[in-house]
């Protein structure tokens, strides 16, 4: 998830002076001057190469804009992150990790060494959530992955540490509907909506969680999503991008209210001038 770089191409010909940007692991060559071109009034010249210049600036998208060896839609996101699951945690912005110290402080009270019992659902590698309770040995972290290779990367991350796991390979529809029964204190969805083709039954989450639980629903802000439309992580050299799902807020609290989850606070992380991502906080009613 990277931002927009603008530079300029100079389609002059031969070559003098290359300018060479390297982005985002994105090798750009760019903007050469012909010294063909080079004429005795340098100051005029430099007026006239700027004006070619800006007349043919061109906008150079970072690592997540295609061409891409590997595009999945949503529908294959399984495979997307069984491909990536190694590399998954290279990626991590300063907003992603703000993102996630947001989702981390609606879990405060387990961090205070109190019991709890949190169902983290779409899990991935726990490096980003998970971790910052591995030394808590009154916290258990129900874990619900479909991908494998992700649950592989959780199990390895969390075997030497404090906290009890239960680990579930499983889709999150499947693993709602044979948890009917559950109590659990806090349902964690972490950059899990966009990568689902339809949200997951509110009142489903609803039943998991004890009379007073909490859900903490982090995902891409939708104006994020409408400008970087894939989200790509190279692994041996080849980019692999997911075209994420749309998520609204404004919906997602509309249906969790619904089912008759309690609002208690939307906040927003911004990237640059943008909504980057947006994290809400509910309660199932005492
Ligand atoms: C973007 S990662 C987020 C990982 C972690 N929650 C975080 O915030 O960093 C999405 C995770 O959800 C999992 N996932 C996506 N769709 C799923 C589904 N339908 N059922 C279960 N897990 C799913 C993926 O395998 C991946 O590990």
């Amino acid at each position: 998830m990277g931002d927009i770089l603008t530079f300029f191409v100079d389609h002059l010909g031969a070559l003098a002076d290359p300018v060479v940007l390297v982005f985002g692991g994105l090798l750009a060559a760019a903007g050469f001057m012909g010294s063909s071109y080079l004429t005795k009034n340098r100051m005029a010249d430099q007026e006239e190469r700027m004006r070619l210049l800006e007349a043919q600036s061109t906008t150079v998208a970072p690592a997540d804009e295609p061409p891409f060896e590997f595009v999945y839609e949503v529908i294959r996101a399984k495979e997307f992150y069984n491909a990536i699951a190694g590399s998954y945690d290279q990626r991590n912005s300063s907003e992603l990790l703000a993102t996630h110290r947001a989702v981390i402080s609606c879990l405060t009270p387990a961090l205070d060494d109190n019991p709890a019992d949190i169902l983290d659902l779409g899990g991935g590698t726990g490096q980003l959530i998970a971790h910052r309770f591995f030394d808590k040995p009154l916290v258990t972290w129900n874990y619900v992955d479909f991908s494998p290779m992700m649950a592989e990367r959780f199990q390895d991350n969390f075997s030497q540490t404090a906290l009890k796991c239960r680990i579930h390979v499983n889709d999150v529809s499947g693993y709602l509907d044979q948890a009917v029964g559950a109590s659990v204190d806090f349902a964690v969805l972490s950059m899990l909506l966009s990568s689902l083709p339809r949200d997951p039954d509110w009142t489903s989450l609803y039943h998991v969680l004890r009379a007073g639980g909490k859900l903490v629903v982090a995902d891409a802000d939708p104006a994020y999503t409408a400008i970087h439309p894939y989200y790509a992580i190279s692994v041996d050299e080849q980019r692999h991008a997911l075209r994420p799902r749309s998520v609204s807020p404004a919906q997602v609290t509309h249906d969790a209210g619904i089912a008759g989850f309690r609002h208690i606070s939307t906040d927003t992380v911004r990237k640059a001038n943008l909504n980057y991502t947006f994290i809400i906080q509910f309660q199932k009613p005492q």
